[in-house]
């Protein structure tokens, strides 16, 4: 018998003039489509924004409705718009904020985890990992390299014999 630890690795910092402009312009971009989210019920706004290989951008925010449970986030509202727009376009980074009526948004917020297995799949999909930048509406910012780092023992295609 012994005991196992599983470490995440992410890159902090301070602030957006930090990153490198690419990274920056993509922060920026979801910031201000968070504001847009459809998202009267609980007035959480995000905002996703993938940049492609081929140096597009696909943006998703979260779509509520009135039956709480039909509600999707803004991660899975972007990776279903590309996969239907462009099923073949591979995500290079994605930029994901957010804003809220009820809580400050200073600090990053990682997806949930529904949406860790959908950007997983995606990933795995891609053949090639999506670095995650995550920030609220001002401060630190968190870059992962990939959206696996985020869900260690993901449940894989492998895992169906795929
Ligand atoms: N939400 C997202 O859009 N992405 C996440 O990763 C976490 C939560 C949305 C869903 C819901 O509309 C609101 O935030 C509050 O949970």
């Amino acid at each position: 018998m012994h005991n196992d630890r599983i470490t995440i690795e992410y890159t902090s910092y301070a602030d957006v003039s930090e990153l490198d402009p690419s990274d920056r312009s993509l922060i920026e971009h979801a910031r201000t489509i968070a504001s847009t989210a459809y998202a009267p019920y609980s007035r959480f706004r995000v905002g996703a924004v993938a940049e492609l290989t081929d140096g597009s951008r696909v943006t998703g925010t979260n779509q509520e409705n009135a039956s709480y449970p039909v509600g999707l986030c803004a991660e899975r509202v972007l990776l279903a718009a590309l996969s239907s727009i462009a099923p073949n376009g591979a995500i290079s980074k994605m930029a994901i904020s957010y804003e809220s009526d009820a809580v400050a948004s200073n600090e990053p917020v990682a997806p949930c985890g529904i949406c860790r297995q959908s950007l997983v799949e995606y990933e795995t999909r891609n053949g090639s990992p999506m670095r995650l930048i995550l920030s609220g509406s001002a401060g630190t910012v968190m870059i992962f390299n990939s959206a696996l780092e985020l869900l260690p023992l993901a449940f894989h295609p492998a895992h169906l014999g795929r």
